[in-house]
């Protein structure tokens, strides 16, 4: 299959090429794709990754088409394939899909147009990824070395679960912290003042509450003074430390509605930057370098 599906199969070298590419497009390289069209299909909720792409493919000379999933076919039970198909039988050049089913690509192998990840189930999000990958090398140039945690809810989150893949593989130390019942995978566990006192990077996960079996236990209220980034705990980070996101974000709750915008924030250079990272994959891929 063509197109950008995860990074777990991607070299860390290509994966540097894309940031380099993506930092190119910020600092004004212009590329064109006349007549070429590509749709949005989301059949989750998404403000950023699918206003990006398309924010992305016009800046390319793209035209996007945006999937009305409500309207569509796919409450006659046309399935995921079929609609797929369809686009690329109308001549349409790519297509983003962000859907509830883990690896639901596999379901998509005889599609001959590109396909753009947008998010697949708890399991990746590979634009975001790179997002923050671009986040980091700016503020730091490099990421040898660098401590990262990821605070919150990590078993609902595709973010978690593709960064720390990456990150590791890019020599960066990956750490977990949050409720212990929701971390899922094998990290050193650091408490929220712990993290705060050795990382380089907050990096904040949304509380998932729509993909909850049960509730909490616990109100917002204690999460926040549990688990949460507070201004006090911001305060007690390393001078050139950062806090990320991917948003969106609930305020009072992992994160205190003042940090989101404080001096070490970079939650809204990260979506800036996700504008580029789109352009970077949708032109790599056109011009067959991805
Ligand atoms: N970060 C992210 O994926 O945001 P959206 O769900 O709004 O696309």
């Amino acid at each position: 299959m063509k197109g950008l599906l995860t990074l777990r199969t991607l070299s860390e070298d290509k994966i540097l090429e894309i940031i380099e590419t993506a930092l190119e497009f910020k600092n004004g390289r212009k590329v064109d794709f006349p007549g070429k069209k590509m749709v949005t299909l989301f059949y989750e909720n998404s403000t950023r990754t699918q206003y990006s792409f398309q924010v992305a493919m016009i800046n390319l000379g793209i035209t996007p088409l945006s999937f009305n999933l409500a309207g569509s076919s796919v409450n006659k039970g046309e399935s995921l394939y079929d609609t797929v198909k369809t686009f690329e039988s109308l001549g349409v050049d790519g297509v983003v899909i962000r859907h509830t089913q883990d690896v639901y690509y596999n379901d998509l192998e005889n599609i001959k147009i590109p396909i753009f990840n947008g998010g697949d189930g708890t399991s990746d999000h590979p634009t975001q990824t790179l997002l923050d990958l671009m986040t980091i090398y700016e503020e730091f140039g490099h990421f040898d070395g660098l401590k990262i945690c990821l605070v919150g809810d990590v078993r609902h989150s595709r973010v978690a679960h593709g960064n720390s893949e990456v990150m590791r593989r890019l020599g960066m130390e990956v750490f977990i912290s949050g409720p212990e019942e929701y971390a899922d995978f094998t990290a050193p566990y650091l408490t929220i003042d712990e993290a705060v006192e050795e990382c380089d990077v907050i990096n904040l996960l949304r509380v998932q509450f729509e993909r909850h079996q049960q509730d909490m236990g616990i109100t917002v209220e204690e999460y926040h003074k549990a688990y949460g980034l507070t201004m006090d705990r911001a305060k007690a980070m390393k001078d050139n430390a950062i806090i990320m996101h991917p948003a969106p974000f609930n305020r009072g709750v992992e994160i205190a509605s003042e940090v989101a915008e404080c001096d070490k924030a970079r939650i809204f250079k990260q979506m800036t930057n996700g504008v580029f990272i789109r352009m970077a994959v949708i032109s790599m891929v056109l011009e067959g370098k991805l």
